[in-house]
């Protein structure tokens, strides 16, 4: 049985979020926590018929830090969706100067409390909140390089289903995205060009035109749904389904016999598996596909085979990727 924390659960994430997570009978108590309403979430879920534990947590004034810890006591997963969402004209790297704080603070305080859990980050910009937590993590020497995770699952749900249109489209066949699962992938980062899709053989079907067009709408998918929802906000419900897909293989690893496969990004370079070269030799933290066990990742496993224009992809995401590490890790250690 498992104890989930939801930091930043009263929010447009956060709340169907913590709903999925209300449903799965295997979490045996959900804390959420939020600056704002986080007692009225859990209070509205607590009606929903379940043997689990469910408490809201907010704090008592602005120093209050006593109920994020109680939140965080004994948690063994911590899901991190605090923090400002973008409007139309920002990019996610506008987001940095509020949410690198507000993750840097949440998970000093995980690391303090809950220090064996593992910790999936889904506040943006992905790129650089994940080195932050790594950083904050080994400042107080408790990083494990399998428990931390940027959740990138979105992107694969868009893969999925933005391809399984593309194939219908070109070729009139129906694949579904079940079938696709897996195998093809998103990894590289989360944002615009360093969202790498790996097709595999599914290429073949497809002409250059479509190609192109669903390489665009992977890499700013996100782009669609800020522009649709004209300032109010990013995609929430798909995010919440993404994180909930991850965050349900995590538990199954955690509370299985089963290893898991997953994708996200991770710090890449202290794990077992193999890795493409380009990669490797210029960055540390990729989203990647690995197996997931009880005590994490247990292995990168990169089976698939790059297209020459994947592999260009790969290039360009790495060149971009370096920079939005660097700010995370110097937002931690500004002297480095
Ligand atoms: P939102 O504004 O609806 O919710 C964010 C919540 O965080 C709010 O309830 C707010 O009160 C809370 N919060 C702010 N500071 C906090 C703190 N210090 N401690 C606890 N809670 C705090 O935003 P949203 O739509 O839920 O998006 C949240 C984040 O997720 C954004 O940064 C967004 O860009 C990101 N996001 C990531 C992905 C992804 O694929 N990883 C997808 C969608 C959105
Ligand atoms: C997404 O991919 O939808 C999220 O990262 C939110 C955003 O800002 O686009």
């Amino acid at each position: 049985m498992v104890k989930i924390t939801v930091l930043g659960a009263a929010g447009g994430i956060g709340q169907p979020l913590s709903l999925l997570l209300r449903l799965n009978s295997k979490v045996s108590e959900l804390a959420l926590f939020d600056i704002v309403n986080a007692q009225g979430v859990a209070t509205d879920l607590s009606h929903i018929p379940s043997t689990q534990k469910i408490t809201g947590y907010g704090p008592k004034s602005k120093t209050d830090i006593t109920q994020l810890q109680a939140a965080l006591k004994d948690a063994d997963i911590v899901v991190i969706p605090a923090g400002i969402p973008r409007k139309p004209g920002m990019t996610r790297n506008d987001l940095f100067k509020i949410n690198a704080s507000i993750v840097k603070s949440l998970v000093h305080q995980a690391g303090l409390i809950c220090p064996n859990a593992f910790i999936c980050v889904i506040s943006n910009p992905v790129n650089s909140t994940v080195p932050i937590a790594v950083e904050e993590l080994k400042t107080l020497g408790v990083y494990n390089p399998s428990k931390v995770f940027g959740v990138t699952t979105l992107d694969n749900l868009r893969l999925e289903e933005f391809l399984s249109l593309s194939i219908k489209r070109a070729t009139g066949k129906t694949v579904t995205p079940a079938e696709l699962r897996g195998d093809v992938i998103s990894i590289g980062g989360h944002s615009g060009s360093t969202i790498v899709p790996v097709l595999n053989s599914w290429a073949r079907n497809l002409s250059s035109e479509v190609y192109d067009s669903l390489l665009h709408r992977v890499q700013y998918g996100g782009d669609e749904v800020v522009k649709a929802k004209q300032g109010r906000g990013s995609a929430t419900l798909s995010m919440a389904t993404a994180g909930y897909r991850f965050v349900s293989h995590l538990i199954e690893a955690l509370t299985g016999d089963s290893v898991v496969d997953e994708v996200a990004y991770v710090k890449f370079d202290e794990l077992p598996g193999q890795v493409p070269d380009i990669v490797a030799d210029n960055v540390s933290y990729f989203s990647l596909p690995f197996k997931l066990g009880k005590t994490g990742v247990k292995l990168i496993t990169f089976p698939h085979s790059l297209s020459d224009k994947e592999t260009g992809l790969m290039a360009v995401a790495v060149n971009q990727l370096k920079d939005e590490i660097a700010r995370g890790v110097n937002f931690v250690h500004p002297s480095k």
